[in-house]
Order: structure tokens, then C-alpha cells, then sequence
């Protein structure tokens, strides 16, 4: 009923009394304040005044109401230990393709190479859970898929200078403002699930704990709705996966990549590569060129531009 009460004063863009909300929406009269008093406490500003309530501003919540053609897919939560694990329980429940797992905040929040993901307020902390009907061999794409479609939307929605940082980064000047971990289960008859997770500093300042990473609200000196930022990069995510084949993935992604051509050094729990980037193969390896001129396929790891 709250989110109706929501979409009937964002509808309306005007006062709307008790009675007119109570005949509008078929609900008492008496139950409409109790409805008003919970949504303010949600963070929505009500005014209330003697021609009714008027929403005032546009609060950065992340309710699945908010998100009108999704609803029934998205799943908010103030607090999980990490996204990853409530979006593992619910795909082993079947849940369906294209389910979103957000939280407003996680106590375990992890990152690739078992590193810790800090989740500060502000930042955006979301997984999707995905069905892919690719075969197991090609299913990094869909990782390549979700950095590339970010790197875009900050392009062309902010007007950023974002890339994509192999594996699964996204930079804006070169500093961190998204990283992506996913997390998958198949058998012998194929993929049964893909959990891609994804991190994004928006309004956060994630430079107190990491110098080089940056925020949307740094970049642009103003507070960002984050709910904007996921309805966007969703709308573009499934769009991409359902339209592109693999090689077209592939090839955006080059184009929106700052890897190739730099001299990296990759660092895995296992030892230290450095070398030329001079490509990515079709299995999503990195492909480098050593010093002594032989070529080295680095299948993960992390990649620090030298
Ligand atoms: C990385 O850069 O190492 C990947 C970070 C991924 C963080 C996101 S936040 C939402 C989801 N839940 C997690 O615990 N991790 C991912």
C-alpha cells in the first residue's frame, strides 16, 4: 500500500488529501496517515499541509517499488552480510533470471582474490542473478557484458571518461569507481546460475580507505540518486545481453578498455607477471607480451598498470 500512497503523489506532482488518496486507491481513511507517518520514516520528504500531502523531493532510496517494470524482480534489504550469499540462497531456490539482490549496506561485503569489499553508505551494492543460455565455456562474457554496459552509461549519461580495466573494473580518470565479482554453479547440462556483483561508489568518498578510487560525487561535485544509476545500467545490461553475440561483446569492450597497450603487472595469490597487454583472447584471458618478446596468457588475477 506505501508504494501505492508513492506513486500516486509522484503521479500527481500535487497535495492529494486523505479522502482522494483513500477513494483513489480504495484503502481507509484512517490507515493513510499511519502509511505517511512510515514512508517519511523510510526517508521520503511528505509535507503535509491543509490541501493534503505533497512529495517533495525525490529521496535516493532504493525500495523495488522505485523500480516500476522490475518490482517483482527486485529484493531490498538494509542490511546483509553480502549480497553474493542472499542472491546464492535464492538462485538455488530458482529464483528467476534477471533477479536483483540490493542492499542498503553489508557487514561482509566481499571482493575478487578474497578481499574485503568495504560498504560504506552512499555507495550502490547490488547482484544480479542470471540464467544464461550460453554454453559454460563462454560465460565470462556476461562479466565483460556488465563492466562494459557501466563504462557506457557513465559515457554517455555523465559524460565520463570511463573504461573498462581488465578483468572486470570500471575507471573513471583512472581512478576505481566500480568493481564486479561473480560467482557461478553449472553441471553437465550446462549453466545453472551466474551471480554477477557489483559494487559502485556513488555518493560514498571510498578514498579514505582507498586512494585510488574515486565517486560519482566527487566527479561531478554533486549527490547522485542512486537508484537513477541502477535502473540505467539494468536497462542497458539486459539490453546488451539480450541483443549482442559474444564476438560483439568482445569487440565494445576493447574498444572501451584502458588495458590494452599499457605495461601491466598481473599479481595472482601464485606469483607476479609483467609484461606488455596486447590482447584478450575469446576465453577472456589476457594476453601479454613479456620482455624476452614470448606471449603469456594470464587467466586471472590483478592487474596494475605499471
Ligand atoms: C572487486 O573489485 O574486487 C569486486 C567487488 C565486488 C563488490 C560487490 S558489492 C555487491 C556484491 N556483494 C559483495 O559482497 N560483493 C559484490
Amino acid at each position: 500500500m506505501k508504494a501505492d500512497i508513492i506513486k500516486k503523489l509522484k503521479s500527481e506532482n500535487k497535495a492529494l488529501n486523505d479522502e482522494k488518496l483513500s477513494e483513489d486507491l480504495g484503502i481507509f481513511d484512517t490507515t493513510i496517515q499511519q502509511h505517511i507517518r512510515e514512508l517519511q520514516d523510510l526517508g521520503y520528504h511528505i509535507s503535509e499541509t491543509d490541501k493534503g500531502y505533497h512529495l517533495t523531493n525525490e529521496p535516493d532510496v532504493l525500495f523495488p517499488w522505485e523500480f516500476e517494470k522490475r518490482e517483482s524482480h527486485i529484493h531490498y534489504f538494509s542490511e546483509v552480510n553480502s549480497t553474493m550469499d542472499v542472491a546464492r540462497n535464492m538462485a538455488k531456490d530458482d529464483c528467476p533470471h534477471f533477479t536483483v539482490i540490493i542492499a542498503e549496506s553489508q557487514t561482509k561485503g566481499r571482493g575478487r582474490l578474497k578481499r574485503k569489499w568495504i560498504s560504506e553508505e552512499g555507495g550502490l551494492y547490488f547482484t544480479i542473478v542470471l540464467r544464461p543460455d550460453m554454453p559454460i565455456t563462454l560465460v565470462h562474457m556476461v562479466n565483460f557484458c556488465a563492466s562494459l554496459s557501466l563504462a557506457k552509461i557513465l559515457q554517455n549519461h555523465f559524460s565520463l571518461n570511463a573504461k573498462v580495466k581488465w578483468p572486470n573494473d570500471v575507471l573513471v580518470d583512472d581512478k576505481k569507481i566500480s568493481g564486479l565479482l561473480s560467482e557461478m554453479e553449472a553441471d553437465d547440462n550446462g549453466i545453472y546460475f551466474v551471480n554477477i556483483g557489483i559494487g559502485i561508489n556513488v555518493n560514498n568518498d571510498p578514498a579514505l580507505e582507498e586512494p585510488n578510487a574515486t565517486s560519482l560525487k566527487k566527479l561531478l561535485g554533486k549527490d547522485v540518486l542512486r537508484k537513477t544509476i541502477l535502473s540505467l545500467f539494468l536497462d542497458e545490461f539486459e539490453n546488451s545481453l539480450n541483443l549482442s553475440n559474444v564476438n560483439k561483446i568482445m569487440i565494445q569492450w576493447k574498444k572501451y578498455t584502458m588495458t590494452l597497450g599499457k605495461e601491466v603487472r598481473i599479481v595472482t595469490s601464485r606469483e607476479t607477471t609483467e609484461g606488455t597487454a596486447i590482447d584478450v583472447d575469446e576465453s577472456g584471458a589476457l594476453i601479454l607480451k613479456l620482455e624476452d618478446g614470448s606471449l603469456k596468457k594470464i587467466i586471472y588475477g590483478d592487474c596494475f598498470v605499471r
